[in-house]
This record gives C-alpha cells, structure tokens and sequence, in this order.
C-alpha cells in the first residue's frame, strides 16, 4: 500500500435513485423517488444522479424522469445529474436543468448492443453532438464506461478496450470517465488495470470508480482505488442497482458500507451515517426488504438494541 496516495477527501456521486430504482420490478412512485433525494440531500450527499432520460420502452422504471426532476426541491451545494443517451434524452433534460449529464457507453461490444442498441462507435458518434450542446450550455458532462473489466456477453475485457473508449470519450469532449464494473466481476488488481487504462487518457482528478457488488468484492475494489489516489466514486444506498441489460449483476456497492470505510480510515466525505442509514432504510421499507449494507444492518440492529 501507498499510503501517501490515499486521499484524505473523497467525493462521492450517489446513483440510487437512478441506478437502484431503474432496475426495481414493482413500480417505484416519482413522490418516493423525490423523498429518496431529499433524504439523500439532507444526509449531506452532494452530488446525485436523479433519474435518466431514456426510452420508457427500454427502461420504463426511468419514464417519469421529468416529473422527478421537477419535483426535487433543490439544496445549493448539491448537483443534481441525469443520463442522456442521445439527443432525445439530451433535450427533455436540459429542460429540467441538471448541472451534469452522463453519456453512457460501453468497453464491450456486445453490452453496447444490448444496452444502447448501437456499436461503440456508433454510440460516440450520437454522444458527440450531445456533449457539444452540453458544453454549450455550461453543463458538465460525464461519461461512464460499463464493462471496463468483465461483460456479461463477451467475458473478460481487456484494459486496452478501457483506454480506447476512454480516448474516444476524451475525443468528443467528455470531461469525465466512471470505470464501472457493471456485473461486480472485478477483483482488485483487474480493477487497477482499468483504471490504469483510463488514467492513460484521462487525469485522476477526471476518473471515478464505479463498482456493483455481485460478487462482494466492492469494497474490495474501492480500497484498491483509493491505494491508487482514485478519490471519486459512484455507490448507491441501500446497496440498490443493477442494470436491466447485465441479467445476474446486483446492486452497487451501498453507500453506507463505503462511508463506513471511508471515515474509518480518517477519509472526510460530509456524509452523516445515521442520516444516510435513515434514507436507506427509507427506500428499503418501501421495497419491503432490508437494506443490502452490512453497515447498515449493524447499525440498525445497534439502534434497535435495548
Ligand atoms: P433505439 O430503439 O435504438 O432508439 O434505442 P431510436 O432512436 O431508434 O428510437 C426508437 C424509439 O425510442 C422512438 O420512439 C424514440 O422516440 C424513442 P417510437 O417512435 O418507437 O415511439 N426514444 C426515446 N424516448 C425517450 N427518451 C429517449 C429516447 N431515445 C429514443 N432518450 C436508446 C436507443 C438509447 C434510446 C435505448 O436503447 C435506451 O433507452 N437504452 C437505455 C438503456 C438504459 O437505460 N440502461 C441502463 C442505464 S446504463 C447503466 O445502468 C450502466 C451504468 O450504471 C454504468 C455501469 O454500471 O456499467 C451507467
Ligand atoms: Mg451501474
């Protein structure tokens, strides 16, 4: 371990309300969606991905994106950020005015298919003039790169792939990568690779980590990007997420576990554990299941102890 790379803050971007709840069966209301963020806001996250503007055939948990845009009451300090896959999604989005939106692509061939019905190239090609009128418009723009270690469809994924959708996204302007590994296949060094891949083209003040859990080796694989000096990262709370295109793969890794690590080892976030617990355990009583962070569950059985 380096220890003098380990940051002593670390931001983190909170996808619960989109990654989590797109991949939800039952029907999620926009009026708890938009209690989720406000709870998420008040817990100190200050940086949200609400909601993602995409095809409501594809993805009809995200159909009532405008509505939860609209309904967030915002908190200065936070930003608020949205997926727009294309120009359609890029349009409705900016009418609600998000500080960021994400384009979404792939490191893997076959997951781009599957999940934005197009070929890597293709997809650059439509995020280009996404990311043009973005800019444009004093939006920040993030882009996320699925697949950056292991694809659902294709196997393992060599960090070169990484390094060439990380310089294709640099290309069109992008300012931004998340390196996720959206099936929680990766373990450690694997993680490294990619992210190693993406540090190729991109800066580490212009990366983050972006792990689901399938495997329990997220915390894992955050630790190991901290050792690195990553000092972004992606989690959602309560553990929710998935991608409806990556059958098999679970949640993020949950908010609450990577606080929990994170303050253990001396590293500031602003976030506020019990009030964050409280917003998982929110979204969890909705679901009518408990929340899936060991932190949280050992926290709420502290809280429920005589
Ligand atoms: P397509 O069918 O190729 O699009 O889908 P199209 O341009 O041919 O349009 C077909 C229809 O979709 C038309 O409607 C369009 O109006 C409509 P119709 O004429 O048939 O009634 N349409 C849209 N409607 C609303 N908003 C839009 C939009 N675009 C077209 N933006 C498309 C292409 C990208 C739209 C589709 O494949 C799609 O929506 N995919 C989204 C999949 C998705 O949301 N996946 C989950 C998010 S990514 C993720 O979770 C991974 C991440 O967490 C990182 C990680 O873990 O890896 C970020
Ligand atoms: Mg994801």
């Amino acid at each position: 371990m380096n220890p003098s790379r380990i940051p002593s803050r670390v931001k983190l971007v909170e996808v619960g309300p989109r990654d989590g709840l797109q991949n939800e069966k039952q029907p999620v209301p926009a009026a708890v969606k938009i209690e989720l963020v406000h709870r998420l806001q008040a817990a100190g996250l200050t940086e949200i991905e609400v909601t993602s503007f995409v095809s409501p055939k594809w993805v009809p948990q995200m159909a009532d994106a405008a509505i939860v845009m609209a309904g967030v009451q915002r908190q200065s300090g936070v930003r608020y950020s949205v997926l727009t896959p294309n120009l359609q999604g890029f349009e409705a989005a900016v009418k609600t005015q998000p500080d960021e939106i994400v384009v979404f692509g792939a490191a893997s061939e076959a997951f781009s298919q599957k999940n934005i019905n197009c070929s890597i190239a293709e997809s650059i090609a439509r995020f280009q003039p996404v990311v043009q009128a973005a800019l444009a418009q004093g939006l920040a723009v993030r882009g996320a790169i699925s697949c950056a270690v292991g694809c659902p469809y294709e196997g393992d994924i060599a960090p070169e792939r990484v390094a060439m959708v990380a310089r294709l996204m640099h290309g069109i302007g992008v300012q931004h990568v998340g390196v996720a590994d959206t099936i929680g296949v990766g373990t450690p060094l694997k993680v490294q690779r990619a992210l190693e891949a993406a540090l190729t083209v991109y800066g580490i003040n212009q990366i983050s980590g972006h792990f689901h859990d399938t495997y329990g080796m997220a915390l894992a694989n955050t630790l190991a990007s901290l050792q690195m000096g990553v000092w972004q990262f992606d989690t959602s709370v309560a553990g929710l997420g998935g991608c409806p295109y990556a059958k098999g793969a679970t949640g993020n890794v949950a908010t609450e576990d990577v606080v929990y690590l994170l303050h253990g080892m001396g590293i500031e976030t602003g976030i506020n554990l019990d009030k964050l617990v409280d917003a998982g355990a929110f979204i969890s009583d909705f679901l009518q299941r408990k929340p899936n962070s060991r932190a949280a569950t050992a926290l709420l059985n502290k809280r429920a102890q005589p």
